[in-house]
């Protein structure tokens, strides 16, 4: 019995671990690739698409589903987060649209937005026109975006509304004051009040709407039962805080997460005191830290062949789930 749940877990785990040698592999393989191409290093200009004679590394995994965390920057000062705004370099539009293509073009089937904040670069026009693209031009069968909620008008659905499959908002407590200890605020604003209006603005606009919620110290003994059941969202995601070096944990980071951290089983007793909230999905640390990771500049540089601007920061990047 013991034996057979470990079964799974353990698969899982290795399929990832497979992946993420494979994205290594493949990585190191597009870089030969490129330098035996013969490719002209210090060039300015992005090549529109994989030339013909470019083909796909047949081997590497196919990137079916992409996170594209556009930007570092963000509004809120969540304590543990694990994406900080250690640069504001955005890649320009035209370069992100040409990455997304070359990602349609090697078998990406669902985009999700996420960063920092997403909806604080330029008002949330970049991600609007990101979102339209992906739907309109790529005919991608899932655009997504994970948000704090927090910049989000109803102006922006009336938008692009239309072009938006899911908006994930992240909400870790449905106590204002808990919010504003974990830092999941901007200034007095109520979190709680953005995440309501957007819940209607969803069934308003016909977009479907999950929630995403950080168990840590700070709210692990709270019971979320009756607000999630209220607000109904199609998913509830419940991830254990995580640490990541360089991000939250460790001398160069920009945050210390330590004090958030909670033991696996915390994290087990959270999950059994909401087993009965059907769309509760746990997120397990596994999952997220063998994601692969890219950076889409260098990506679009390795299958168009051209070379990384001298000096460009590599701050946006992937992660294939
Ligand atoms: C980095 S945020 C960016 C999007 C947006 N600013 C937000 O908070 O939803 C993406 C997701 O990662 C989650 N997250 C941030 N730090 C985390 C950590 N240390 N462990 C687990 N999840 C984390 C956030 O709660 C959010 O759901
Ligand atoms: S809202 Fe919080 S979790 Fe999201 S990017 Fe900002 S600080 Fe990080």
């Amino acid at each position: 019995m013991l034996l057979s749940s470990l079964v799974e877990p353990l698969k899982a785990l290795l399929q990832l671990c497979i992946s993420t040698i494979h994205w290594i592999v493949a990585g190191v393989f597009a870089k030969v690739c490129f330098w035996d191409g013969g490719a002209k290093r210090g060039t300015n200009s992005w090549a529109v698409s994989r030339k013909p004679s470019q083909k796909r590394d047949q081997t590497a995994p196919i990137p079916k589903s992409v996170n594209y965390h556009f930007t570092r920057k963000c509004n809120y000062k969540c304590g543990f987060c694990f994406h900080t705004a250690k640069t504001s370099f955005v890649l320009p539009f035209e370069e992100a649209k040409r990455g997304l293509k070359l990602l349609k073009e090697d078998g990406m089937e669902k985009i999700n937005f996420s960063g920092g904040e997403p909806f604080l670069h330029e008002k949330g026009e970049f991600l609007g026109k990101m979102v339209q693209y992906c739907k309109v031009d790529l005919q991608l069968p899932s655009v997504s975006i994970v948000s704090n909620g927090s910049m989000i008008k109803e102006k922006w659905f009336q938008k692009y509304g239309d072009y938006l499959d899911i908006l994930a908002i992240s909400c870790d407590s449905f106590d204002e004051e808990t919010n504003q200890l974990i830092g999941r605020t901007q200034g007095r604003k109520s979190h709680l009040d953005s995440l309501y209006k957007i819940r209607s603005w969803c069934q308003q606009y016909k977009v479907a709407f999950k929630i995403n919620s950080v168990i840590n110290t700070f709210n692990i003994d709270e019971d979320m039962t009756e607000q999630i059941r209220q607000l109904d969202p199609v998913r509830w995601k419940v991830f254990q805080c995580l640490l990541i070096d360089g991000e939250n944990a460790g001398e160069t980071a920009l945050r210390e997460a330590e004090k958030f951290v909670i033991s696996d089983q915390q994290f087990q007793e959270f999950l059994c005191r909401h087993s009965d909230v059907s769309c509760l999905v746990p997120e397990s640390n596994e999952k997220l830290y063998f994601a692969s990771c890219l950076f889409m500049n260098v990506f679009i540089c390795e299958t168009a062949r051209n070379a990384l601007n001298p000096g460009e920061p590599k701050n946006t990047f992937l992660c294939f789930l």
